[in-house]
């Protein structure tokens, strides 16, 4: 049954909040402390749908999972020492779960049936399969088409695999290394640009040997040894920055506001929003900024900001590839137009969101329009609001999207909210408590 939300006008947000834990950093945590030898305790995990299936799944394969004042400690297999599941692996929603424990299925000698929601099952499988089959994971699917649910077999004989991404996909990377980790020999994949960089950090904090080589213009290589040991660590769980976007966003356009946001990631390879943030000319101010659990991480103050529109080039757009939605929906309050560049990654997320966050804005009475792979919204400083906006089972177009009717002058409302809990269950709860008003 969909669950439809309306975002009224708000009055100035303020107080101080925590966003939950990281939901890429969350999935790896999980499955790395799968495969380490000893007991990984990871404090702040992300406790959202998405993520819980990627638990589900590394419980099926035999690691254990308990919880102990608030953390998750997982007992690992060690690699390669998981054991075939008793019914087939459902990762819902999830691209990030599914596609990495395909990484991680590829290097064991079992056979596996991957599946999921609905959303899941239309988002292209073969970018993932096609290097794995390369390294000897066999599959029942059509590497060209494949789409959940289908059959992997892996093996504990991979080969190791020099690969160049044709996208720059953290997922894809991901998968290549985790598999890489169980073969003999170096798996190096080469990606035409940074993607985020969460398993390489990892892996080197679990005690596998990984290097990562600056190739020129933005590309990169990360090489894995592998037979790799991974050992049993402590992880905290850094506040995850596409969460926070949405709080940022609602704290911007809402006259008058004035928030506090702690314990946010500000991994580089994640940035992307805040540097164009800053560029839109919004006030934003990092209050302290340390390490946790070997990433950098800061406290935000945002001010509501007047805003203008800008050129968001394309090689930025791996490093804040999930933040387009709510951006655009930024750009519909800022003086100007705001031209989105090299976005055909985002027609392969929970939804194509390229159109969905066109027809949304189109929906509140905003001017904006796809060319290409460009999305582009012209901005007159207000948002007249008012529209019926579809989710399309899309988590991050529903958040976008209340946003936007915080800030706009008619309430807007959403045709689904269920899919928030797949990544930011508490998103309506932390909104509300910096005074947003929903209904
Ligand atoms: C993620 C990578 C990104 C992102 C997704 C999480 C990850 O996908 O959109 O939400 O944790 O590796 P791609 O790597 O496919 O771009």
């Amino acid at each position: 049954m969909k669950q439809p939300l309306t975002a009224s006008p708000s009055a100035a947000l303020s107080g101080r909040i925590r966003v939950p834990g990281d939901k890429s950093i969350s999935h790896r945590a999980l499955i790395l402390g799968a495969l380490a030898t000893g007991i990984t305790k990871i404090t702040g995990l992300l406790e959202a749908e998405d993520v819980m299936a990627t638990a589900k799944a590394v419980a099926a394969l035999g690691a254990e999972l308990s919880r102990s004042n608030g953390a998750v400690a997982v007992k690992g297999q060690g690699v390669g020492g998981l054991r075939a599941p008793s019914s087939p692996l459902d990762f819902g929603n999830s691209g990030t779960g599914s596609r990495l424990m395909l990484g991680v299925v590829a290097g064991h000698a079992m056979q596996v049936e991957f599946t999921g929601d609905a959303s899941l099952c239309r988002r292209p499988m073969g970018r993932v399969l096609a290097p794995l089959a390369a390294m000897g994971l066999e599959t029942d699917a059509d590497e060209d088409h494949a789409r959940f649910p289908f059959v992997v077999r892996g093996t504990h004989d991979l080969l190791p695999i020099v690969y160049d991404l044709p996208v720059p996909s953290a997922q894809v990377k991901s998968a290549v290394l985790l598999a890489g980790m169980h073969a003999p020999g170096r798996t190096t994949v080469v990606e035409p640009l940074a993607s985020r960089d969460h398993t390489e950090r990892m892996l080197g904090y679990f005690g596998a040997e990984i290097l990562a080589e600056d190739r020129g213009k933005g590309a990169r290589a990360v090489t894995i040894c592998g037979d790799a040991e991974l050992h049993g660590v402590s992880i905290t769980v850094p506040g995850d920055p596409s969460s926070a976007a949405f709080i940022i966003a609602a704290a911007l356009i809402s006259p008058r506001s004035d928030i506090v946001i702690e314990n946010v990631l500000l991994n580089p390879t994640r940035s992307g929003f805040l540097e164009t943030l800053r560029e839109m000319g919004a006030q934003i101010e990092l209050l302290d900024r340390r390490y946790d659990g070997g990433e950098p991480v800061g406290d935000f103050r945002v001010q509501a900001s007047a805003l203008r529109g800008v050129r968001v080039p394309p090689d930025r757009a791996p490093s804040m590839i999930d933040e387009y939605p709510v951006l655009a929906c930024l750009a519909a309050f800022a003086e100007g137009e705001t031209r989105m560049e090299g976005l055909a990654e985002l027609k392969v997320k929970e939804s194509d969101r390229l159109s969905a966050t066109a027809a949304g804005l189109v929906a509140c009475g905003v001017t904006a329009r796809v060319e290409g792979d460009t999305l582009i919204v012209e901005g007159n400083g207000a948002v007249e609001g008012g529209g019926l906006v579809e989710t399309h089972m899309d988590h991050r177009i529903a958040m976008a999207f209340l946003t936007l009717g915080l800030g706009a002058r008619i309430p807007v409302t959403v045709d689904d909210t269920a899919m928030i809990a797949t990544s930011f269950p508490d998103f309506m709860k932390l909104m509300t408590k910096l005074g947003a008003e929903f209904r």
